[in-house]
C-alpha cells in the first residue's frame, strides 16, 4: 500500500473517476457523457476540469483550472511552446490544490461521484509532479479510480494495441490506483478483438504474425510481459457518443472501487 487510507466510512465517501488517455480518445465527451448520465440515472457529479488548453467545454465544470491560469498569459509570460504552457499552468494550479481539495471537501456529504478530466496531453499530467500530487491527493481522501479512455478503432492493429496497452500499464504502476481500461468508440468498431486479445495469447499471436516487418517479433514478445498487467484490470467498452456501455463501465467502477477499499 503506497496511498494513505481514508479513515471515515466508505459509504460516505465519492468515488473520484480520474479520466486519462491518448490526445483524441475521447476523454472530453465521454466526461460529458458521464455527467449527462449521472444526472439521468443516479445523483448530479461533481466535476472538474484539469485541462487548461481545451477551447470548449461539452459539460458545466463546477471546478475549471482556466478559471485560475490562463495557459496562453502563460505561455507569453514565460516565453513557452504550448506544452510548456499546458505543463507550467498545471503546476501553477497545483501550488493552490488544498484550496480545490477544501470545496470538494465540502461537497462530498452529497455526492457520489467526482469526475476529473486531465489535459489532451497524456504525459502532461501522467509524468509531471503537479499530475502526481494531484492524483495521490486526491486518492489519500477519497476512492479513486483511474479510467484510461482507449480509441479502440486505432487501436485495431497488434502494434498500435500493444502500444496503447504499454503506456496503460506503466500509467497503472506509476499511480498504483485501481485502473478501468475503457474502450471507447465502440459504435466505430467494437472492442472483442481487443478482449479476445487480452484474454487468448494465441489469438493475439496470430494477430501479430500477419505483421511481415521487425515490429512483428517485438509485438508478440510485448504480449507475454503484458500477461498479468491484464489479469490486474477491468475493462469495460462503451460509446462517449452514443452513450452505449454504460451498465457495464459503472459495474466496473463498483468493483474498482472494492479493489480501493480491500487493496490499497
Ligand atoms: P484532447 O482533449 O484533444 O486530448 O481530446 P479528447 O481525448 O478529450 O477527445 P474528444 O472528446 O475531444 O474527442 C476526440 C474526437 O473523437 C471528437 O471528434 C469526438 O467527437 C470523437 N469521439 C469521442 N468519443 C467518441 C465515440 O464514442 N464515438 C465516436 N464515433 N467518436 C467519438
Amino acid at each position: 500500500m503506497t496511498t494513505p487510507k481514508p479513515e471515515t466510512d466508505r459509504t460516505k465517501k465519492p468515488t473520484v473517476l480520474l479520466v486519462i488517455g491518448m490526445a483524441g480518445s475521447g476523454k472530453t465527451t465521454l466526461m460529458q457523457r458521464l455527467n449527462a448520465h449521472l444526472h439521468a440515472e443516479k445523483k448530479p457529479p461533481y466535476v472538474l476540469n484539469f485541462d487548461p488548453a481545451v477551447a470548449n467545454l461539452p459539460y458545466t465544470a463546477n471546478i475549471d483550472i482556466r478559471d485560475t491560469v490562463k495557459y496562453k498569459e502563460v505561455m507569453k509570460q514565460y516565453n513557452m511552446g504550448p506544452n510548456g504552457g499546458i505543463l507550467t499552468s498545471l503546476n501553477l494550479f497545483t501550488t493552490k490544490f488544498d484550496q480545490v481539495l477544501n470545496l470538494v471537501d465540502k461537497r462530498a456529504p452529497n455526492l457520489d461521484y467526482v469526475l476529473v478530466d486531465t489535459p489532451g496531453q497524456i504525459e502532461v499530467f501522467t509524468w509531471s509532479a503537479s499530475g502526481t500530487i494531484i492524483t495521490e491527493a486526491l486518492a489519500a481522501s477519497y476512492p479513486t479510480v483511474v479510467v484510461y479512455v482507449v480509441d479502440t478503432p486505432r487501436s485495431a492493429s497488434p502494434a498500435t494495441f500493444i502500444s496503447n496497452m504499454l503506456y496503460a500499464c506503466s500509467i497503472m504502476y506509476k499511480t498504483k490506483l485501481p485502473f478501468i481500461l475503457a474502450f471507447n468508440k465502440v459504435d466505430v468498431k467494437p472492442h472483442d478483438f481487443a478482449v479476445e486479445w487480452m484474454t487468448d495469447f494465441e489469438a493475439f499471436q496470430e494477430a501479430a504474425r500477419q505483421d511481415t516487418t521487425y515490429m512483428a517479433s517485438l509485438t508478440a514478445s510485448m504480449s507475454l510481459v503484458l500477461e498479468e498487467f491484464y489479469k490486474t484490470l477491468r475493462v469495460a467498452g462503451l460509446s462517449a457518443i452514443s452513450g452505449q456501455g454504460m451498465d457495464g463501465f459503472f459495474q466496473a467502477v463498483d468493483e474498482a472501487v472494492d479493489e480501493y477499499w480491500t487493496e490499497y
